[in-house]
């Protein structure tokens, strides 16, 4: 539909659509997502062959390059990312100014958006250079400043990466590395967080990714469009769902393990309560990254030899949910960050640590999508409303009010 063809023919009428439940914000070539059938794809693989061959870096490039490296290509980006990941010493001084019990997403925000202070560079979007520049820099801080964040909310020192690991390698590096202590990364571990990385790295037009976006629109530099998505990211209807739905858990394990009573507050419309994990505002069917993630699990926590009594508490909420009508009329399923939450804590990151994790997986998304909206020139983003306040009325005097 050619869109000024569109506004002259319905003559400035306003469509209103909150929560843009059936509102196209752009055409995008990056992510396919049919949440009838449940199929996801990245550039148009498939999200179960991904997550099964590739890894995090190689689908990192894909979603912002557009097709998977070639091992030359791969060892670039990775070398470039190595080299643009110092990060400055002032941003410290930043961090050292935050309460210690500062979340984690607040602070990851500020320092995204600080560190364009300290990059001022803005992008030329004409010039390929600047934009790759800009996105390898990115690739190569965030790590940093997501072990920095753990690190300095735990009391302990910050370190940098060690150039010899591959990039997931040296996230768990950069948060768990302890000093005169010889890092090893369990394969079992590297590899569900090489799958639910790839799982969270793109998810079309989201609330974060809008929201870098609709940021970047207005010409905003990327670092500060990244920052505005974090913010997005953050809230438990989003991203900090994977926080909420262990914490969740956890409430109901403490209160006795009774599923039942839960399942009944989540159902009772007088009560605010939702079974966290659950639900999709596009996935009607299920969500493919959460069969994926639930084997991945299972995985883990077998090969880790870990009991965890959490584990037996969601399973019982997915079957009891699964023959429910009330979920099964309005097509509630468990979510990607119904299991994910399980995985990290089997992993020793800590549980307001988890929506950073999804940040981390999320950022060559938010890249494409800034990339391909300023290459495609898309208009800054402006929607309309319907007014519905008062009519003209006088001006009253204060002292006559
Ligand atoms: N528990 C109980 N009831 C629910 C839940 C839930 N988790 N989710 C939706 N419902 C009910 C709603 O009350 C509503 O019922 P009604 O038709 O009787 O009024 C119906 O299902 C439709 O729900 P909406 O809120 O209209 O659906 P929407 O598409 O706006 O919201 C959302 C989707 C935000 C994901 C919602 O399902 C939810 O809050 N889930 C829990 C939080 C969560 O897991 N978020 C993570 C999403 S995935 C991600 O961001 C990675």
């Amino acid at each position: 539909i050619n869109i000024k063809t569109l506004r002259a023919a319905t003559n400035g009428v306003i469509t209103i659509d909150p929560g843009y439940k059936n509102t196209g914000s752009c055409e995008s070539a990056i992510t396919f997502l049919d949440g009838e059938k449940g199929i996801l794809r990245y550039r148009g693989y498939a999200i179960e062959e991904l997550a099964e061959k590739a890894d995090f870096l190689e689908v990192a490039y894909a979603l912002i390059f557009g097709d998977l490296p070639n091992k030359e290509q791969l060892a670039k980006f990775h070398a470039d990312i190595r080299e643009h990941s110092l990060v400055d010493d002032d941003v410290r001084k930043i961090l050292e100014a935050f309460p210690k019990n500062a979340h984690p997403m607040g602070v990851l925000s500020s320092l995204t958006s600080a560190l364009t202070a300290f990059n001022p560079v803005s992008v030329n979007i004409e010039s390929r250079e600047d934009m790759y520049k800009a996105i390898v820099r990115i690739m190569g801080k965030f790590p940093v400043l997501v072990g920095w964040t753990m690190r300095k909310s735990k009391g302990m020192h910050l370190n940098y990466g060690k150039k010899s690991l591959g990039y997931v390698e040296n996230i768990m590096y950069l948060m768990f590395k302890q000093p005169n202590e010889d890092f090893k990364m369990n394969p079992i571990i590297k590899n569900a967080l090489d799958k639910l990385l790839i799982l969270h790295a793109d998810h079309e037009q989201n609330c974060s990714t809008s929201t870098v976006r609709i940021v970047g629109s207005s010409h905003a530099g990327l670092f500060a469009s990244l920052s505005a998505g974090i913010s997005a990211l953050w809230g438990p209807l989003h991203g900090g769902a994977n926080q909420a739905v262990l914490e969740m858990l956890e409430a109901i394990k403490a209160d006795g393990g009774d599923t039942k009573k839960y399942m009944a507050k989540a159902k009772d419309k007088n009560d605010p309560f939702r079974l966290m994990g659950f639900g999709h505002r596009v996935y009607k069917n299920f969500d493919p990254r959460a069969k994926i993630i639930k084997s991945a699990a299972d995985e883990v926590l077998n090969d880790l030899g870990v009991d965890d009594p959490i584990l037996d508490i969601a399973r019982s909420l997915e079957q009891e949910a699964l023959n429910d009508p009330y979920f099964v009329d309005r097509k509630l399923y468990p979510n990607v960050d119904f299991y994910s939450g399980i995985i990290y804590r089997a992993m020793g990151i800590p549980v307001e640590m988890f929506t950073v994790m999804f940040a981390l997986g999320r950022l060559p998304g938010w890249i494409a999508q800034w990339k391909e909206m300023r290459l495609k020139k898309e208009p800054i983003g402006r929607p309309r409303q319907v007014y519905t306040g008062a009519n003209e009325r006088p001006f009253v005097e204060c002292e006559n009010r």
